[in-house]
């Protein structure tokens, strides 16, 4: 088969496209033929030796896709030959061959369905991107598991993966959705998704123009993958036991973060992992999501599909900075 190997950390533009032996179905696994696959800046990441994961090489790179199951273990049960399934979060594309090739193999349990009315581009880059963003809004506690309708939800990055989910998850809560973007076309765009107000975070007087616009309210949870200089004017937008889940850093480290910024209004900073579903968790998490897009009437924003021999345009395109989720069309 052909794919995209990574023989070195030396990124994503050192990617070679050649032949390399299809791969053959473990115990509990099945072949998927790719149809389309998506990219997540941990892709980049990785092959720049800026992750967790340390692949052998070669390695092919890939979290997510859509495809038909063409092969599958004798002990699987769950899918059969011909199936389109999309794949949930699992060890696809991080220690194990991912979807940047014309197949896969990957475990029956990180298997789904394509909703009921979906097309193969709004499934293929979905999963990754809405169970980070669902955790993120999801995982605190206290006062409660999930903001309470007509609670404030910011959103830095919105225009990306994880920020577009955030705010079409954050509008099925009921909640007032504040998206910040560099660029005045995605912040058009964003408005139409149903954020409420849209900021460029390079703003001067950003926190003051948040807050003027959502007065006598503060912000109660903040969906953050952007941190650097920006997060000290996030935390300065928080109310009484504020919350912010911290998914990326696409901004840099965070200058001079002084901690009293927390001690005065309870607020709170966690961390989000969406490796720490488990394939049960995730599937939970997935049906509850599908839930409330179609409740919303809305579906996953698909920037772009490009070519299989373009995937160096694809992490360019990713690189600068998409509007909603880049494609790669592996097969008809
Ligand atoms: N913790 C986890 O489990 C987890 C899971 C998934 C993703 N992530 C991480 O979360 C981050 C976002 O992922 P994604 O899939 O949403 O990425 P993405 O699709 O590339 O979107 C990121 C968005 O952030 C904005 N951005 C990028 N660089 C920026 C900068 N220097 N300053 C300000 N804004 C910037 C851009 O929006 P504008 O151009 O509109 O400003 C861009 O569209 C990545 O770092 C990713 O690795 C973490």
């Amino acid at each position: 088969m052909r794919a995209w190997l990574l023989d070195s950390y030396e990124g994503v533009e050192k990617l070679r496209f050649d032949e390399v032996a299809d791969p053959q179905p473990g115990p509990g696994q099945v072949i998927v033929r790719i149809i389309l696959a998506a990219l997540n800046p941990a892709d980049a990441f990785l092959a720049q030796a800026q992750y967790p994961a340390r692949p052998t090489f070669p390695h092919i790179l890939g979290r997510d896709g859509v495809g038909e199951v063409v092969a599958l273990a004798p002990d699987v049960q769950n899918v059969k030959l011909g199936d389109i399934v999309g794949i949930l979060r699992g060890d696809t594309g991080v220690e194990a061959w991912g979807t940047l090739a014309e197949k896969t193999a990957v475990d029956a349990a990180h298997l789904i369905p394509i909703p009921t009315g979906w097309s193969y581009e709004e499934i293929a880059g979905a999963p990754l991107v809405y169970l980070t963003a669902w955790q993120a809004l999801t995982q605190w506690s206290e006062p409660a598991a999930a903001p309470a309708t007509g609670s404030v939800l910011l959103v830095t990055g919105a225009s990306g993966g994880v920020g577009s989910a955030a705010v079409l998850l954050g509008k099925s809560m009921g909640l007032t959705v504040i998206a910040l973007t560099r660029s005045a076309e995605k912040g058009a765009q964003l408005k139409q998704l149903g954020a409420d107000f849209v900021f460029d975070p390079a703003e001067k007087t950003l926190r003051k123009s948040i807050l003027a616009a959502i007065a006598p309210k503060r912000v109660d949870v903040v969906v953050d993958s952007v941190g650097g200089a920006l997060f000290n004017e996030i935390v300065n937008t928080l109310g009484y036991a504020g919350r912010i889940s911290v998914v990326g850093r696409s901004g840099g480290t965070v200058p001079e973060f002084n901690t009293a910024s927390l001690f005065f209004r309870r607020n709170r900073i966690g961390g989000v992992t969406v490796g720490d579903y488990t394939p049960e968790q995730a599937k939970d998490a997935w049906q509850q999501i599908v839930d409330r897009l179609n409740t919303l009437g809305k579906r996953p924003v698909v920037d772009g599909v490009f070519a299989f021999v373009d995937v160096k345009k694809a992490f360019a395109r990713l690189a600068e900075g998409p509007m909603g989720k880049v494609l790669v069309k592996v097969a008809h």
